[in-house]
This record gives structure tokens, sequence and C-alpha cells, in this order.
């Protein structure tokens, strides 16, 4: 447990973007407090790199979301809030909706409660998921060189926008929707200080991408290992991907700016710049790797959706946000990240999915 006075608290904070975030306000100075449960295989990883690079500034407390004491014991004395821990994959949702639901909403509402009665305005910022805005069935689409791409130009040009309504798939789509609207109602009903990110596809350094979750690492992984790769759909789907250290400057102004920006939810994601199909990755992947990867196709996942981009232009005007890294350069440091890890890194699963978000 912490001995620091006034941490900030990143539940989820030996994750992939967790511990990133959590590397990043340390080396700003803050001391950081982590609630994990380590349930990621690999992230305990994660968290000796924090605590072998940030001595002093990192404690963590290995507990579940579901514990409300620990939770709310954690998160007493913060000074800011950022809430990452969560059942992240759409497919484990399916196979247990009850824990998934307890996970991300109880316990999204365990810690609002927890901040709410200690009656201090502790600022709250949530990462949410592009898919609160479901399958986007309805949006026309056409194939264009080989990826699905919007008919309506708007859509085409600057992607999804917060305006988009709300319309959640799948037991995860839901729970991690009703923990995005807790967050955002806790502004209006309590005045907490609480922003919302629904992230695109985010990836980068110290994600151990799965079978489930984290396709970017994922199909990386299995390529650098010279394993074959399932793609599930017809790999055309199209993906707006953001390189985690932009992600992390997004969470940070999020903090800096939240009495503007409070009760407001925005999309976070690479936009139609870093826009790239399945398909395109794999053949960067190849180029990058020197040697082509074996590819099959299963059938598409439930809810999810062949064309998500965000419009990211609400997130880089409110939060000052600069061109993100160009998703080639990205994937590249993944990839060298990656092979540095190479040996420690969990056994890459047998079957990828881009249920990411
Ligand atoms: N990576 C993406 O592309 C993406 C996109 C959209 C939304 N998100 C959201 O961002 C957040 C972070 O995602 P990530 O990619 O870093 O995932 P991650 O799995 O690397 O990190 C999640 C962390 O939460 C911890 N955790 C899981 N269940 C827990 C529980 N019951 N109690 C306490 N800790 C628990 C895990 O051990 C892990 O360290 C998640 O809320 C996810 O839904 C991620």
């Amino acid at each position: 447990m912490s001995t620091t006075k006034n941490p900030v608290l990143i539940t989820g904070g030996a994750g992939f973007i967790g511990s990133n975030l959590a590397d990043r306000l340390a080396s700003d100075g803050h001391d950081v407090l982590i609630f994990d449960a380590l349930r990621r295989p690999g992230v305990e990883r994660n968290l000796r790199w924090l605590q072998a690079r940030h001595p002093s500034r990192i404690s963590a407390v290995t507990a579940d979301l579901r514990d409300e004491r620990a939770l709310a014991e954690a998160a007493r004395d913060a000074k800011a809030v950022f809430h990452l821990a969560a059942q992240v994959a759409v497919t484990t949702s399916m196979v247990d909706p009850v824990e998934d639901f307890e996970v991300n909403i109880r316990g999204t509402l365990a810690l609002l409660e927890a901040v709410r009665r200690r009656g201090r305005r502790t600022p709250v910022i949530f990462a949410s998921t592009n898919k609160v805005y479901g399958d986007l069935a309805d949006v026309p689409l056409e194939l264009v060189d080989d990826a699905y791409a919007p008919v309506d130009p708007a859509i085409r040009a600057q992607g999804v926008s917060e305006a988009r309504p709300l319309d959640f798939h799948t037991p995860y789509g839901c729970s991690k929707g009703a923990a995005d609207q807790y967050v955002l109602d806790y502004a209006r009903s309590f005045d907490l200080p609480t922003a919302v990110l629904r992230m695109s596809c985010i990836y980068g350094p110290r994600q151990m991408g799965t079978e489930d979750q984290g396709w970017v690492a994922h199909f990386l992984i299995r390529a650098l290992n010279g394993e074959p790769i399932t793609i599930y759909g017809d790999g055309r789907q199209v993906r707006d991907v953001l390189f985690v250290a932009d992600t992390v400057q997004a969470y940070v102004s999020a903090w800096e700016r939240i009495e503007q920006v409070k009760g407001r939810a925005f999309n976070l994601g690479g936009g139609a710049a870093n826009a790239i199909s399945l398909r395109q990755l794999v053949a960067h992947i190849e180029h990058l790797i020197g040697r082509k990867v074996e590819v099959s196709y299963g059938d598409w996942r439930a809810g999810d959706q062949r064309y998500y981009v965000s419009d990211t232009r609400a997130a880089r005007q409110t939060l000052g946000l600069a061109e993100p890294t160009g998703w080639k350069r990205g994937v590249a440091l993944l990839a060298d990240w990656l092979r540095a890890e190479k040996g420690g890194l969990p056994e890459a699963a047998e079957t990828p999915s881009v249920e990411a978000a």
C-alpha cells in the first residue's frame, strides 16, 4: 500500500495503457498508486518494470475491483483517478456476462461512490470504448482498395463523432457503455469532475496482445514467432489505430483541463490518417519482418464493426493534442519492443481477434 499522501490512482495500472500512463505520470513527478488484480497474463512484468524505473514514485495494491473495501481504501486520498481496470474482451463477456457486469459496471460504480463519499471533487477519467456505438451496421459501406469505407463523404473524411447515438452491442459493449454513462452522470448529478475517453484501437509497447484483445500486438507477436494468424471476418475491416504515447497524452490533458471538459466524452483514436484494414496491417508486418505471414479466415464475431474510425476533432481541439504518431512508425516501435522482450512475453494464443476495443 502507498505511503504517499496524495497519489494519482490508476486502476488497471499494470496493464498496457495503465503502465504507460503510470510511467508518464511518475516521470512528471507524481506519486502513483496502482490498483490492479494482475489478471492479464504478463502484466506483472509491467509492474516490475515500473517499480524498477520509479522506485520512490510507484506503489501498488494487488486487488480486484470487486473488493469494494480495498478500492475505497485506494481511492481515499487520491488527487486524481484514472479508471482503466476492466474485463476488457468482448469474447470473454460472451462467455461470462455476469462477471463482465460485476467488474465493469459494479466496479466502476463502487469507485465513483468511493470518490463521491470522500467529498473532495477528485477528478475521475474513464477508459471507454468505441463499442458504445454498436456495430454501425446502418452506415453504408463500399470496398475501396480492399478495405471498407463509408459511402457518406463526411464520415469517410472525418470518421464517427460523439454525436453518433449510443447503441450497446454484446455484454462488453453494455457494461463499458453503462460505466461510461455512470461516469458522465456523476458529473451531472453530483458535480464530480469526470471525463470519458472512448478509445478505438490503441497499440504500442507493453501491450500483451492476446487472442481476445490487442490485435496489433497480437499479430506482430505471432508474425515475429513465425506463427500463422487467424483473422475473423474478411480482413477488410478498418480501424483507426493510436499509438499509446499519444493516448497517454490525451489522458494527461483531460486531467489538466478537467474543469473545462467535465461531464464530456471524447472519441479517441488515430483518426482517418491512421485508419488501416487488418489486411493492410498484415501486409505491412510482412514488409517489416521480411517474410510472408500465413493467414487463415474465420467467421465474423459478435458486434464486430466493419468500419470504425474516430472523429478526433473534438478531442484534438479541446485537449490540445498534437498530430498522432503515424501508424507505420508506431508499428515499427512496437515491433522493436517485442523483439527486445522476446522470450519474456506470454505464449502467443492460437486465435487472434479484432475485438480490440
Ligand atoms: N487497448 C485498447 O485498444 C482499448 C480500446 C478501448 C478501450 N480500452 C479500455 O482501456 C482500458 C485498458 O485497456 P488495456 O488495453 O490497457 O488492457 P489491459 O488488459 O492491458 O489492462 C487492464 C488491466 O486491468 C486489470 N484488471 C482486469 N480485471 C481486473 C479486476 N477485476 N480488478 C482489478 N484489475 C483488473 C488487468 O490485470 C490489467 O492489468 C480497459 O478499460 C479497456 O476496456 C482499451
